[in-house]
């Protein structure tokens, strides 16, 4: 079969041959047939907005690949460190390149003590933790002047370490202010997400020990958490970083549009909504009303998976593994009620909407004592290893800076009436 469409203009009968290029039609090829008309596609339903090597996903099939990866693969096998280079090298590391990667990344967990005393305290009291991770993210570019020279491999690939480093720690600073908790240094000792844990929770004993298995949960739901191929908040990464903005900066933007509750707050909108549905006997008429058109089943549907996420297969084993440590969530049997009535009533099923990596996630982070404010928070952590290899592979490209065209629908060119005339 050719990998090519012909289009016929009918107005001139003129035909043309658009090349099929990995499945996608060239819009440069397809706009010679329309000089000055363009796609008319808001939120970019039917647009490929680049070619990306990193991760497959398969919405019908309810596949997901890091680098050709299964995620069930990675989940089990892989920790999150592992998952980071993956997707930032292209290629699992040797033995040799992992332990080079481990000790690069928890050699550079530090902050700069005038990212915490100088700007992190100078937020509110009651400041939240992801508008304070986002703008740090930002402030860290004026720290390092090397971040401008983003052709500079060496100088790229340091501030790809540093960013995916210090997020656990500015993550954590921004927590324990919040609190008013005082801040815990990195302890480069423990492992990624144990030292996380580490930051997140020590009060006064001299070095907190992470129960292993919260915290092989807590590194399990980061590797799901890695990428998501041309998600809002990576298009923002690759649309800021095509002005050759630097890291820091395109970061910041990238977390700013996971800060949305319909991108990284959507398992916070789960955990109010099984609150507010409050025990298993008011299942059936919440469903009912979500029928009706009183609101949606939050953590339900997705705009690409259009069967079961396979991040949620995997979730909700590892929420059955917490649980055993941290005595079962509460709004879990109303969680697994939702689900079983939702899977099987006619409403959902011709809708295809099917739980997402949403649906349970909230539930462990609850159980495992973070407070609500940081589950996007917890997502911006592992995302920063997605959004950099996106940013890389796309400075890689050579890709022109991202400015889409508009369809004009305001008034015709007018006169100006000084302010008395109006
Ligand atoms: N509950 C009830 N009905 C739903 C739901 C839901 N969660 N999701 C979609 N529908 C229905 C819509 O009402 C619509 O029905 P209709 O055809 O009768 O009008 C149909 O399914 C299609 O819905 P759209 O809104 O067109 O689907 P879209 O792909 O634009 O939306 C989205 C995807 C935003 C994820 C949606 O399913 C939703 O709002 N889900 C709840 C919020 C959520 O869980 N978000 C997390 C997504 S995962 C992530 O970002 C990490």
């Amino acid at each position: 079969m050719a990998e090519s469409i012909t289009i016929i203009d009918n107005r001139t009968g003129d035909s043309t041959e658009i090349p099929l290029t990995n499945g996608g039609v060239s819009a440069a090829e397809f706009s010679k047939l329309l000089p000055g008309v363009w796609f008319y596609d808001p939120a970019f339903m039917s647009t490929a907005a680049c070619e990306s090597a990193i991760t497959y996903l398969d919405g019908d099939a309810g596949v997901l690949r890091y680098r050709g990866y299964p995620i069930e693969q990675l989940a089990e096998h892989s920790t999150y460190l592992e998952v980071a280079y993956l997707l930032i090298h292209g290629e699992l590391p040797t033995p040799d390149q992992y332990a080079e990667w481990s000790h690069e990344i928890t050699y550079h967990t530090f902050i700069h003590e005038n990212v915490r005393k100088r700007f992190l305290e100078g937020f509110h009291y009651d400041a939240h933790p992801m508008g304070m991770l986002v703008s740090a993210v930002a402030a860290l570019s004026t720290f390092y002047s090397d971040a401008k020279d983003i052709f500079d491999a060496d100088a790229r690939y340091k501030q790809i370490i540093r960013l995916i480093a210090k997020m656990p720690t500015l993550a954590a600073a921004a927590h324990r202010f919040s609190v008013g908790m005082p801040f815990v240094y990195p302890d480069n000792s423990l492992d990624f997400a144990s030292n996380f844990l580490s930051m997140m929770w020590k009060v006064a004993e001299p070095r907190f020990e992470a129960d292993p298995v919260l915290a092989r949960a807590l590194d399990v739901l980061f590797i799901l958490h890695a990428d998501h191929e041309q998600n809002c908040s990576t298009t923002a990464m690759r649309v800021v970083g095509s002005s050759h903005a630097d890291p820091y900066s395109s970061t910041a933007a990238a977390a700013a549009a996971l800060y949305g509750p319909r991108h990284g707050g959507a398992n916070e909108a789960v955990i109010r909504m099984l609150t507010e549905i409050g025990s298993i006997e008011n299942v059936p008429a919440f469903i009912e009303g979500v029928k009706a058109g009183n609101g949606r089943l939050q953590g339900f549907g997705h705009r690409v998976y259009k069967s079961y996420d396979p991040r949620a297969t995997i979730i909700k084993h590892t929420a059955d593994q917490v649980f055993e440590v941290t005595g079962k969530n509460p709004l879990l049997d109303i969680a697994l009620k939702l689900e079983e009535i939702a899977l099987s009533d006619e409403y959902f099923i011709s809708r295809k909407l099917y739980p997402n990596v949403d649906f349970y996630s909230g539930l462990i982070y609850q159980a495992m004592g973070f407070p609500m404010e940081m589950f996007p928070v917890l997502f911006a952590i592992p995302r920063t290893s997605g959004w950099l290899a996106h940013w890389s592979e796309m400075l890689d490209q050579d890709s022109k800076i991202a400015r889409p065209r508009q369809l004009y629908i305001g008034t015709d060119e007018r006169d100006y009436v000084a302010i008395d005339g109006r």
